[in-house]
């Protein structure tokens, strides 16, 4: 079976493309490398035997994504692409508007005019907002988003029950991820963001490896254990074991499900650098500031659907997470622009 992955060179793309070759599918990555890199591409060669193909394209361009389902025989579509930076999306929401919903409504005709009827859509726990009790459930209320990069996400999810509505064959899932760290044991793929670090573990990593010379703790005041935010922390690995779970699943039934993809655990923010001090023997400085706006006190999932419809469930422990996320920075300390 083949899968298109668009946003296939991204740090979940990336680890989902290494678990469905192991799984034996084919794998065809398009990605227009806006905060990826090619180098990606023969990573994921050296990490499992099998080159992916591979398509520099914008996924929102119909004419592009027409030339893959010509030249491919495509059996299901797993859609990353998408810009994800929270406060990118607040300060320029046009960029995320267009953006995300235009490679989303792309890939929807392409598979409704090409007869593609599997997708998996890269959804967040961003869309249950901050209403919801933990654990959040898949049936709870989604909630209002307080910027841009969560609306589109939850207006992707609407748009894609819609065109499940209007269509008895056509199937999908959205997987709402919670918060994947980690990376793949071989070290040679990872998380490599631009610039500035939005997100905790890419914080811990570059101020272990001296690129930063602390890390900010976002408030200590929450109702949580210790004052500072929960969160379901996922090893990234076992996130893209999920995809090959839930691309199997949309293959074989109709409908729309959303499904949680978290560990079922929270753990503060002075869980994970403590677990990341033991985990490689270091010490991570933190400073203590302010509350983050926009950040709840805890989010984690509720992993029962997981469970039942995709009999998946996530394996590695946050100290396996924290292991391998210092081991892809120290063995790259400066992303894919080093080797
Ligand atoms: N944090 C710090 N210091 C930092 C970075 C983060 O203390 O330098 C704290 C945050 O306040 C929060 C926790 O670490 O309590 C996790 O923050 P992240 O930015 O790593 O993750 P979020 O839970 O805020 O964001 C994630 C995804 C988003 C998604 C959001 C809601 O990155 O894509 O969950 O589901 F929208």
């Amino acid at each position: 079976m083949s899968i298109l992955l668009t946003g296939g060179a991204g740090f979940i793309g990336s680890h989902t493309a290494v678990e469905l070759i192991n799984a034996g599918y084919e794998v065809i990555i398009a990605d227009n490398l806006a905060n990826s890199n090619k180098k990606v591409i023969d990573r994921i060669e050296k990490i499992t035997g099998t080159r992916p193909k591979f398509y520099e394209i914008n996924v929102a361009v119909k004419e592009d994504v027409y030339k893959i389902f010509d030249e491919n025989h495509i059996d299901g579509v797993i859609h990353f692409a998408g810009f994800k930076c929270v406060p990118e999306s607040t300060r320029i929401p046009l960029k995320y508007y267009r953006n995300n919903l235009d490679t989303t409504l792309t890939i929807l005709e392409v598979i409704e005019e090409r007869n593609c009827r599997a997708l998996v859509f890269s959804s967040s726990a961003t869309v249950y907002g901050d209403k919801n009790p933990v654990p959040l459930k898949e049936d709870m209320p989604t909630g209002s988003s307080t910027n841009a990069y969560g609306s589109t996400k939850l207006m992707i999810e609407n748009i894609i029950k819609d065109v499940s509505r209007a269509s008895k064959d056509f199937s999908a899932v959205l997987l709402r991820y919670f918060n994947p760290i980690g990376a793949h044991p071989s070290g040679l793929i990872g998380e490599a963001p631009d610039g500035i670090p939005n997100n905790l573990m890419p914080y811990v990593t570059q101020t272990a490896i001296g690129v930063r010379d602390h890390l900010n703790v976002f408030g200590t005041d929450y109702n949580t254990h210790d004052g500072t935010g929960v969160r379901d922390y996922i090893h990234v690995v076992d996130l893209a074991k999920g995809h090959v779970a839930a691309i199997k699943y949309a293959t074989e039934h109709v409908g729309v499900e959303a499904i949680n993809l978290g560990t079922g655990k929270g753990s503060s923010v002075l869980d994970v650098v403590h677990a990341f001090e033991k985990a490689n023997n270091m010490n991570i400085p933190i400073e203590y500031g302010e509350r983050r706006p926009g950040d709840v006190d805890a989010s984690y999932a509720s992993v029962e659907k997981a469970a039942k419809l995709l009999n998946w469930h996530a394996e590695y422990t946050l100290e396996d997470m924290c292991k391998h996320s210092w081991n892809w920075q120290k063995n790259n300390p400066n992303g894919y622009e080093d080797k």
